[in-house]
C-alpha cells in the first residue's frame, strides 16, 4: 500500500512517529512535509496530500495538524476525499469499514504517540466492508459533491 502523509507545524513530531509505524506495516510512504517548525497553512498540506490520493499516486492519505480539525475540514472540501478525524481506535476501524475513508486525520496536540500509533495500525489494516448499505450511503456522500 502507498500512503502520502503531510502535517502542518502542529504535528511534525507526530508525523515522524506515524512514519515509523507505517514502515513497520510495510507501507510505502511519501512525505510531502512540512519538515520544520516554521508555521505553514494546513489547507496547503491537505491539498498536497489529497491530490496524490485523487490522482491515484497514493492509495490513501494521512493528514495531521495541531487538532486534526482544520486539516480534516480542508481535506473534505476536495472532490473524492472522505477524510476521517479519529481520536480513538474504534472510530478508525469504523471509518474504514463503514465510510471507506481514504484519508485519516489526527491532531498532534491531542493524541499521545502511543494511541496515535494504534489508531494508524487499525486504520491501515481495516478493509471496507463492501456492505450494500454502506456502498449506498457513500454513493449519497458522493452525490453531495455535485
Ligand atoms: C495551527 O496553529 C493550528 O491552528 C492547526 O495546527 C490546527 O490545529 C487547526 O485546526
Amino acid at each position: 500500500m502507498k500512503i502520502t502523509i503531510g502535517s502542518d507545524h502542529g504535528a511534525v513530531e507526530l508525523k515522524d512517529v506515524v512514519k515509523k509505524v507505517l514502515a513497520e506495516l510495510d507501507v510505502e510512504v511519501n512525505d510531502v512535509g512540512t519538515f520544520g517548525n516554521d508555521a505553514v497553512d494546513y489547507p496547503d498540506i491537505a491539498e498536497k496530500v489529497c491530490a496524490e490520493v485523487v490522482n491515484g499516486n497514493a492509495d490513501r492519505g494521512i493528514v495531521l495538524c495541531g487538532t486534526g480539525i482544520g486539516i480534516s475540514i480542508a481535506a473534505n472540501k476536495i472532490h473524492g476525499i472522505r477524510c476521517a478525524l479519529c481520536n480513538d481506535v474504534f472510530s478508525a476501524k469504523m471509518s474504514r469499514e463503514h465510510n471507506n475513508a481514504n484519508v485519516l486525520a489526527m491532531g498532534g496536540r491531542v493524541l499521545g504517540f502511543g494511541p496515535a500509533g494504534e489508531i494508524v495500525k487499525a486504520w491501515v489494516t481495516t478493509d471496507f466492508s463492501n456492505d450494500e448499505r454502506h456502498i449506498r450511503r457513500i454513493g449519497k456522500i458522493s452525490a453531495l459533491e455535485k
